[in-house]
């Protein structure tokens, strides 16, 4: 059983994960609109990426036998001032969810609940790749100064980014 207080905060982080969904949701939108099709690729395998992650502690909350509470999607922006900021924005992003995970780790700890803390394990180490990633990729664009044709470049790239399910991978 879980205990009350940490099924609720883990159905605020279900919200957290559809929010960021929406969020790269949205980034894939401005990236369409900027002819920039293999950014909006790689939002949108973000995007996919983090419905999953919802989805594993929807999943997860059922298995203990709580009760999944779905609450409303808060806005998300939907302009950006240019590439670079989008891309600095997703880092940064990625490093409040890697805080979020972490009080949801020492909750777990405080709650002596192992099971939730040995799920919450694969979202520790998928933070570090997701950080990795969106770092990676804001040095990429850096490198370019602005100058689109090097942009173009990353874009081509970007367009290869294909989902692949890792929450079903162990
Ligand atoms: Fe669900 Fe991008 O972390």
């Amino acid at each position: 059983m879980l205990t009350k207080k940490m099924e609720k905060a883990l159905n605020e982080q279900i919200n957290k994960e559809m929010w960021s969904a929406y969020l790269y949701l949205s980034m894939a939108a401005y990236f369409e609109d900027n002819n920039l099709p293999g950014f909006a690729n790689w939002m949108r395998v973000q995007y996919q990426e983090e419905m999953t992650h919802g989805m594993k502690i929807f999943d997860y909350i059922n298995d203990r036998g709580g009760r999944v509470l779905l609450k409303p999607i808060k806005e998300v922006p939907t302009e950006w001032a240019d590439t670079h900021t989008v891309i600095e924005e997703t880092l940064k992003h990625e490093r409040v969810v890697t805080e979020s995970i972490n009080d949801l780790v020492n909750l777990a700890v405080q709650e002596k609940d192992h099971a939730t803390n040995n799920m919450l394990q694969w979202f520790v180490g998928e933070q570090v790749e997701e950080e990795a990633n969106a770092d990676e990729l804001l040095n990429k664009v850096k490198m370019t100064d602005g100058k689109a044709h090097a942009l173009m470049m990353i874009d081509k790239e970007l367009a290869g980014r294909q989902f692949v399910d890792e929450t079903q991978q162990q």
